[in-house]
């Protein structure tokens, strides 16, 4: 199978809380390669552009503003089944329904701040990773 790429990011929280190597090095455990990352403060534009399909949902508001609290790491990880490899690496989007040993499990503070993303499949994928790393690939 062709090496995919998915759009993984370290949120404030987990850049905060100083665990980026740990969570990379988690990431590279199970076969993953970063193929390209940018250390970022994003703006609201840019949270809000990122995270459009969300906008009717009540935390939309509060999700932008936590996403530009602070730095956050961009990263595109490679390899086979990429996708999936990092969503199960992360574990459930709300950190209590996280499987122990999960990135969600170890560093989340909350269902909003919970510490990483990873895109959902392909094509979110390709928007997200086009959204931030267009001149890269
Ligand atoms: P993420 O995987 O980045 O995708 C959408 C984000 O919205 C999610 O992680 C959480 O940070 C946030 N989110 C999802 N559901 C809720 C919720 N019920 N309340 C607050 N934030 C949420």
């Amino acid at each position: 199978m062709a090496a995919e790429q998915t759009l993984a990011i370290i949120k404030p929280n987990a850049v905060k809380k100083n665990v980026i190597g740990k969570i990379i090095a988690m990431a590279e455990d199970i076969g993953l390669h970063m193929t390209a990352a940018r250390m970022k403060t994003l703006s609201s534009d840019e949270a809000e552009g990122f995270y459009a399909e969300h906008r009717e949902r009540p935390f939309f508001g509060s999700l932008s503003k936590f996403m530009t609290s602070g730095p956050v790491l961009l990263i595109v990880f490679e390899g086979d089944n990429a996708i999936e490899k990092w969503r199960k690496l992360m574990g459930a989007t709300d950190p209590a329904k996280a499987a122990p040993g999960t990135i969600r499990k170890l560093y989340a503070d909350s269902i909003e701040a919970n510490s990483t993303h990873g895109s959902e499949n392909k094509e979110a994928a390709r928007r997200e990773v086009g959204f931030f790393f267009l001149e890269e690939f």
